[in-house]
């Protein structure tokens, strides 16, 4: 942890920071299931808990760690003001479903709450109103519009032109009874109750394939089998697509966080704004003492500026607007949208209904995780959930899809053939420590790395997922891919899928 003002020189997540998590054993066998979920965030956790409750069977394997993929880097807003989008989801889904879309995410904060009070879990729960605010005169009457949708629904809230954290805004809508939370400390308890009631749980075990059939069978990358009933993909992009698609129907973008001390005091609410560069703003607890993390600066995996300058764009920020006495966190997090911003929850396909995705949760990973730990699990138990159809995966909604889709895989197309096109003549002798460059070496686009003992890192950039060219993260020390958002250490192990296989490595002269 850094004791200064200064941007700390490597990321790392307050949440992981502050929470001691067990450890679990790699995954050393074939075995079979009952259901065997990928991914151990909190979709995966949750469905966890839910399902060995009721006395099922269920084993769940993780790439990495548990809670280090995108719950352990999330701002943890348990909210269902998702940006403005009650009124783009009345003109494309019809005023049922955007009412559905607020229910299922207040559901999911009740489910969150039920389980904290039902275990007393201490995960610094608050009771919080969110906040849009803008002060571009283009977005004022979008609130304006968004605030009719509020009123069509029945959603609490308020349009006005001031709230309680001091910064200029022109104005602002105020969604009420939402909250937050630490999600670690949260989860933690879930994976204790999980484990209690008979969870199987490895980590460092990468799904690479699942073998379809009435009883699928999840291969992992050790050659080992999971023979189950049922698999949920809780594992951020789904390792599995069975023809879904889902590289052509999903986006990822890159956010950044800081965590700072400020002399001010903090007001209360949970806030974003609704223009670009985008600001969020919330309060953590740190032993006792505040903590803002402020959150910001989206772009497209691999197709920003200079990573750190996203970090010191939210550091200018903070400082102009509250002032730092401290600079203590800095982490990122990728996010995947989906082509009309709903979730894909459910069956992969219409044809293997036994096996589930769970994705495409743009930033609100608190509640749509916990939706779509509810509805898949109720799926498995066979009980009616009344939001299933709204997130099912194999919707196409003409409008704006088609747009989209064909906007989204232009740009991806657009990657794929400009990144060969792209690197320095730099040699790689006259690089600094701890920077990277992209060269050719032997005629191929070659990644090299040199870390601050001198050692030097080569890959060859061609992404293992549809061959695209990854980038340079500076901020994370990573290679990320432009055109689904894989992304892989400096020595080219994967950290993000889709990518399945490491970047191959480059041997230097
Ligand atoms: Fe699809 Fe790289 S993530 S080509």
């Amino acid at each position: 942890m850094a004791n200064s003002v200064n941007i700390p020189q490597f990321p790392q997540a307050f949440w992981g920071d502050s929470v001691s998590l067990p450890e679990f054993p790699k995954l050393e066998e074939s075995i079979k299931t009952d259901v065997a979920i990928v991914g151990g965030g909190i979709t995966g956790i949750t469905a966890a808990y839910l399902l060995t409750k009721q006395g099922v069977k269920v084993t769940l394997i993780d790439a990495g760690d548990l809670l280090n993929g995108v719950t352990g880097h999330t701002t943890a807003k348990i909210t269902a003001q998702h940006g403005i989008i009650y009124d783009e989801l009345i003109q494309h889904f019809g005023e049922e479903n955007a009412s559905l879309y607020y229910h299922a995410c207040m559901d999911a904060k009740q489910l969150i709450e039920d389980t904290i009070q039902t275990y007393q879990i201490d995960c610094d729960y608050r009771q919080e109103d969110a906040y849009i605010f803008t002060n571009s005169d283009a977005y004022i009457s979008k609130l304006q519009t968004e605030k009719q949708a509020y009123d069509q629904l029945n959603i609490p809230g308020e349009l006005s032109s001031s709230m309680p954290l001091d910064i200029p805004v022109k104005s602002v809508l105020r969604m009420d009874h939402q909250a937050q939370f630490h999600p670690l400390k949260y989860l933690k308890v879930l994976v204790d109750e999980a484990v209690n009631n008979g969870l199987e749980i490895y980590e460092h075990t990468t799904a690479t394939d699942i073998e379809y059939n009435k009883h699928p069978t999840i291969v992992t990358r050790d050659e080992h089998r999971i023979n189950c009933n049922y698999v949920i993909q809780a594992s951020h992009y789904p390792f599995y697509d069975g023809q879904g698609f889902y590289p052509t129907r999903m986006y990822p973008e890159r956010a950044y966080i800081i965590a700072v001390k400020t002399p001010e005091q903090f007001p209360g609410g949970m806030y974003i704004n609704a223009e670009s560069p985008s600001r969020s703003v919330r309060l953590a607890n740190m032993d006792g003492e505040d903590l803002w993390l402020i959150v910001g600066e989206n772009h497209k995996t691999g197709q920003g500026k200079s990573t750190m300058k996203h970090y010191e764009a939210l550091q200018q920020f903070a400082e102009k607007q509250f002032g730092i006495s401290e600079f203590v966190y800095r982490w990122s997090a990728q996010d995947l949208t989906t082509m009309d911003k709903v979730p894909y929850i459910g069956s992969v396909t219409k044809n293997e209904d036994n096996v589930f995705v769970a994705t495409g949760y743009r930033k609100w990973g608190m509640t749509n995780g916990t939706i779509a730990a509810k509805i898949i699990s109720d799926r498995i138990l066979d009980k009616d959930n009344p939001y299933c159809e709204l997130y099912t995966p194999s919707r196409f909604q003409a409008d704006p899809s088609v747009r989209k889709f064909t906007r989204m895989n232009a740009d991806v197309a657009k990657h794929m053939i400009r990144g060969k096109l792209e690197y320095t003549n730099d040699n790689v002798k006259d690089l600094e420590p701890d920077d990277a460059t992209v060269t050719r070496v032997n005629g191929k686009r070659t990644g090299v790395y040199k870390d601050n003992d001198n050692q030097l890192f080569a890959v060859d950039t061609t992404c293992k997922h549809l061959g695209c060219e990854v980038n340079w993260n500076s901020g994370d020390r990573t290679w990320d891919c432009p055109c689904h958002g894989s992304r892989y250490s400096y020595t080219g192990e994967v950290i993000e899928g889709p990518a399945k296989e490491p970047l191959n490595k480059v041997k230097l002269e």
